[in-house]
């Protein structure tokens, strides 16, 4: 069945007004491919550009929420704050996270609850670091990651979950899995989410791939059956180079 293709830029913590609304204006009136999911993560500070949402038909994600709804938490955000200033949705468990924040499955997954019950959408991420890809070990590491912070979730909070496939070994350090090691992780991921939940809802799933991907690697890589797109970091950053992925994913919706 034909899915969408997402594009989701994590700009981690880059940009400023300026830079952010320059690059809003270069894809002013750009049209997008209708089953091409154009998102950006901006971080929160530069959230509120999601009010130009009518001038370029991109989606704004924030790249983290607290797990509570409101409180004594200072410096942190609610998924209800998100929602109220039209964020669509948040990216969780990114390995940034867990590694520098130290944030634990149980965290993650008490996040991702409450995101999805404040109605926004979630780009879970999951991915293993090098040695556990060197030892051949990556399948068994992801199956135990997704049975502790994402498949206890019921089949209709997974609807509203995307998941990136982000090997850690890949992400900022220009080394991409190749186009056969992201299709074969997608499919493994999509194989345990139909145990869990089904065909039907494991086919609706999109999940993307995300480390170092690039305008010069995402065609053979968004075409992959099970890989529906991609979480940039880098490359998307730069309007030119992140309207050329739009494109990329455009034409392979043709
Ligand atoms: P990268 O980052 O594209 O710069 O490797 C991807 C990510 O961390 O989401």
């Amino acid at each position: 069945m034909a899915r969408e293709i997402y594009v989701v830029g994590n700009w981690k913590m880059n940009h400023t007004l300026d830079t952010c609304t320059s690059f809003w204006d270069d894809l002013e009136g750009e049209d997008f491919h209708p089953n091409v999911r154009a998102g950006i993560a901006p971080a929160m500070p530069l959230l509120h550009i999601s009010e130009r949402k009518s001038t370029a038909p991109i989606d704004v994600y924030a790249q983290n929420c607290h797990e509570a709804s409101s409180g004594a938490y200072t410096g942190e955000s609610s998924a209800a704050m998100l929602k109220s200033i039209g964020i669509t949705g948040v990216i969780l468990g990114h390995s940034e996270r867990r590694e520098i924040y130290h944030e634990s499955d149980a965290l993650i997954l008490a996040k991702m609850k409450h995101a999805l019950s404040a109605d926004l959408q979630v780009i879970y991420c999951c991915g293993e670091p090098l040695d556990i890809r060197k030892a051949g070990a990556q399948n068994d590491y992801i199956k135990d990651q997704l049975e502790a912070s994402l498949l206890p979730l019921d089949v209709d909070q997974l609807a509203q979950v995307c998941i990136a496939y982000e090997p850690i070994w890949a992400i900022g350090t220009g080394e991409t899995a190749s186009a056969q090691q992201a299709q074969d992780m997608c499919a493994h991921i999509r194989s345990l989410c139909t145990e869990k939940y089904g065909k039907e809802a494991a086919d609706k799933l999109h999940i993307l791939y995300g480390g170092s991907v690039k305008p010069a690697n995402a065609q053979e890589i968004f075409s992959q059956t099970d890989v529906d797109g991609g979480l940039v970091g880098g490359a998307s950053l730069d309007s030119g180079s992140y309207m050329e992925l739009l494109q990329i994913a455009g034409k392979l919706m043709e």
